[in-house]
């Protein structure tokens, strides 16, 4: 039978529109606000924008709608293991197709761990020019101002103050951490949707208004040219391979988000233009956030190839030097803030299902479970940038050879995992599933279902087999 399951049934998303919240909440995160302007900025701006649209569309989009399918098809069962591993059965096949769900599943616990210290840094920085406001709307009050009248080294500096001190970083990401345990904790209707259908239309706001801001007290028509011009020659082979990475990453494919949110879809809602929607929303909100954020790098003459510390070093100058500054700035890494939540409450999820169904416990134990131990590994990617900052635990890898904890998980996961598991599940789906379960669960048909199985079957393990070979052996380009 296709359809909801029972797990659907007894708690699942209200509506469409809750769905495409949440997974445009999954999809839309760090990776679109801070990853895409940080790589666009370094390979030569549009021509690597053109790439990553090309990816998104030829192979990200495919692959979403592959995910979600799969875990709706997945008769009852919410985790990723389980819904790879019935729709094989169900197709004459064995369930050990599964290990693709699993490996999903334990890359999303990984990203969660480094991800939550990451979205730490942005709560400090939300803090900070909170108390910036607080500063300029109360005359005299006893707070020092963070960011007004300082220079840029003293702006930079703020990065290396937080960064030696491991009191803090834990502290911020165990309250990150904390917030997003409370959230799924609450469930998929009360838990997951409501903060989804409320963070999201305010990050919406706060993303539009920032950008209309900078379009007037910024170099717009510079950043525009910047991100649509394209300059082939600063378009490296490394940098194809970046852009489909990040198409992965962005898209929140190969970390069982999509699987899992996909099993609590309802019967009725057409697949097919969902996942459409889903992936043109992030490849939208990524473009938006270059529109946002170039205008104000441009006018503030700051480097666009800055790399990492573009918006936390970078922006926090650039908007003292603005009308309102102040205020654009706490609403800036406010914004952030909403799309990392509601992107780690994806990744915490998956492996939720997970430990739900695997061990047979409740929900809340089984989140508790999980976001401990993340929060543990955490701990250590958070150490690895003072107490440990000399530890390398990849040495042995030349890839991997001078990257500290947090950047060894995040390469592993963003260059191992989510490619590997991407082209299990591709591989799967083209040539192995039903071709008519998948077809009915898909909502497509006639020349529509052709070109997408095409794109999974074939486009999709080739381009994404080569992420994998490239990324691993860098050498070989
Ligand atoms: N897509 C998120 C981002 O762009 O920040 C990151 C992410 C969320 C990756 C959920 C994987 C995932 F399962």
């Amino acid at each position: 039978m296709v359809g909801s399951g029972a797990v659907a049934a007894n708690d699942g998303w209200s509506s469409r529109t809750a769905f495409l919240m949440a997974a445009i909440g999954a999809a839309v995160g760090l990776g679109n606000i801070w990853r895409f302007p940080t790589l666009a900025g370094e390979n030569g701006g549009g021509a690597f924008v053109l790439v990553y649209v090309v990816c998104v569309a030829l192979i990200g989009m495919p692959m979403v709608l592959t995910e979600v399918l799969l875990g709706r098809a997945g008769g009852g069962h919410a985790d990723a293991v389980g819904s790879v591993a019935d729709v094989a059965e169900r197709s004459g096949r064995s369930r050990k197709w599964g290990a693709f769900g699993l490996i999903e599943v334990i890359a999303a616990f990984f990203i969660l761990s480094f991800y939550s210290v990451v979205a730490g840094w942005v709560l400090n920085y939300v803090f900070l020019s909170g108390g910036d406001v607080l500063s300029v709307v109360l005359a005299g009050n006893p707070l020092s101002p963070a960011f007004v009248g300082q220079s840029q080294a003293e702006v930079t500096g703020m990065m290396g103050t937080l960064f030696s001190s491991p009191g803090r970083m834990i502290a911020l990401h165990s309250l990150f951490m904390a917030v997003t345990l409370g959230i799924v904790m609450l469930g998929v209707g009360g838990g997951i949707e409501k903060a989804a259908t409320w963070l999201m239309p305010a990050f919406f706001v706060l993303l539009v208004l920032i950008t209309i801001y900078g379009a007037f007290a910024g170099s717009f028509a510079e950043a525009v040219v910047f991100l649509f011009t394209p300059n082939f020659s600063a378009l490296t082979p490394l940098a194809v391979n970046e852009a489909l990475g990040q198409a992965f990453f962005s898209l929140s494919l190969g970390s069982a988000a999509l699987i899992t949110y996909g099993s609590y879809v309802p019967a009725r809602v057409s697949l097919g233009s969902t996942a459409a929607m889903i992936a043109a929303a992030d490849t939208g909100v990524a473009l938006l956030a270059g529109l946002m954020i170039f205008p104000i790098v441009f006018a503030a003459g700051l480097d666009p190839a800055a790399g990492p510390a573009l918006i936390f070093q970078s922006l926090p100058v650039a908007f003292q030097g603005m009308p309102g500054g102040a205020l654009v700035g706490l609403a800036f890494f406010l914004l952030i803030f909403f799309a990392a939540l509601t992107s780690s409450i994806s990744l915490l999820e998956g492996p939720t299902a997970f430990a739900m169904s695997a061990f047979k416990l409740r929900r809340g134990p089984a989140a508790i479970l999980v976001a401990v131990l993340a929060f543990a590994i955490g701990i250590a990617c958070a150490l690895g940038y003072n107490v440990w900052s000399d530890v390398r635990p990849l040495a042995f890898w030349s890839v991997f050879e001078n990257t500290n904890i947090l950047d060894s998980i995040d390469g592993v996961t963003g260059k191992l995992m989510l490619p590997l598991a991407g082209l299990g599940l591709a591989v799967f789906t083209g040539w192995r599933a039903d071709r008519r379960l998948v077809e009915a669960e898909s909502g497509l048909s006639g020349a529509t279902f052709v070109l997408w199985r095409g794109l999974v079957a074939w486009l999709a393990p080739v381009a994404v087999g080569l992420i994998l070979l490239f990324g691993l052996f860098p050498g070989l380009l």
